[in-house]
């Protein structure tokens, strides 16, 4: 990749007393790109984040943010954080937080009104932080955060209470600052969401990476697939469809596995129209994420 870094980390290690968090994590993350960190509780997710906004010095090894220290002030003005639960003031209404965000990054109070109208949030410039839903308290963070145009966007789980019309809407405000060149580091559970908008997806367990691939790749070292259905098509029709590794059927009902169920429910339903009772089981990142972590040692590469 040619695009610059904004977060450049090599060899980060930490622990908290006795306790090892990350045991030498290389990670980066280029100009418009979208690097979703996966892993289990106690991975290190939290410590990684941490140390790249500058909120934990650094033990060992070396980190980069936009160029600079993250523990410089000046630096971290290149940085838009979403943290899960921020508290706000009682008081503070919407249009105060996202104009002080502005202020604070060194703009006039007035960067944030396109902001708030990008997120929506123009209708409730008056209204208390405080007292909106968790989806709309998540749209002012993410004003606040974008104000200053980040190099750096850092983001945890923040689609967590968004409903599919907002989180839709997030992911494509997103992808229009990733187009203006903004990076993106976003910590979730919400695994096959990353898949879908991440570029590279970052497994962190036991402090180490154990895989720094592109999603389709780490899709493609998942377990096999069941689908089942009813159907009146034949064993040898069946293990004709693509993709399909085994067929074991009982009177109507079939169970096949398979590597690309997409290719094969697109068949499955043009070849037999009575086709009823389906069903598609397992897959998805989280398998991958459990099958890394099991072999742990063999990292993936993109
Ligand atoms: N302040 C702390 N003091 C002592 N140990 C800590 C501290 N913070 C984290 N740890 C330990 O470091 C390890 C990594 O924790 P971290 O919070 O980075 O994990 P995480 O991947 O963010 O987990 P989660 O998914 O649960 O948020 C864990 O074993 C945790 O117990
Ligand atoms: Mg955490």
């Amino acid at each position: 990749m040619t695009m610059e870094e904004v977060l450049k980390v090599r060899g980060a290690r930490h622990r908290y007393g006795d306790k090892v968090a990350l045991d030498g994590v290389d990670l980066d993350v280029h100009a418009g790109e979208c690097v979703a960190l996966l892993g289990p509780n106690g991975a290190g997710k939290t410590t990684l984040v941490n140390l790249a906004i500058g909120l934990l010095s650094r033990q060992a090894g070396e980190i980069t943010l936009a160029g600079g220290d993250p523990r410089h002030a000046a630096t971290r003005r290149k940085l838009g954080v979403v943290q899960q639960s921020l508290g706000f003031p009682n008081t503070m209404r919407v249009g105060e937080a996202v104009s002080g965000a502005a202020v604070r990054a060194g703009m006039t109070r007035g960067a944030a009104g396109p902001i708030l109208a990008e997120v929506g949030l123009t209708d409730l410039l008056k209204q208390r932080v405080v007292k909106l839903s968790g989806g709309q308290r998540q749209r002012v963070q993410l004003a606040m955060a974008l104000v200053a145009d980040p190099a750096l966007l850092v983001l945890d789980e923040p689609t967590v209470g968004l409903d599919v019309p907002a989180r839709r809407r997030f992911w494509d405000l997103l992808a229009e600052r990733r187009a203006k060149g903004t990076g993106v580091l976003v910590t979730t559970h919400l695994i096959e969401e990353s898949a879908a908008v991440a570029d590279r997806v970052v497994v962190l367990a036991n402090g180490r990476v154990l895989a720094d691939a592109r999603p389709d790749v780490l899709v493609d070292r998942l377990p096999d697939r069941t689908v089942s259905a009813r159907t009146t098509l034949s064993g040898e029709q069946l293990s004709r469809l693509p993709g399909v590794v085994s067929v074991d059927r009982e009177g109507e009902h079939v169970r096949l596995t398979t590597r690309s169920p997409e290719a094969l429910l697109r068949r499955l339903l043009a070849e037999d129209p009575a086709l009823a009772e389906l069903r598609v089981e397992g897959a998805g990142l989280e398998e991958a994420v459990v099958a890394l972590t099991k072999a742990s040692g063999t990292a993936v590469a993109a």
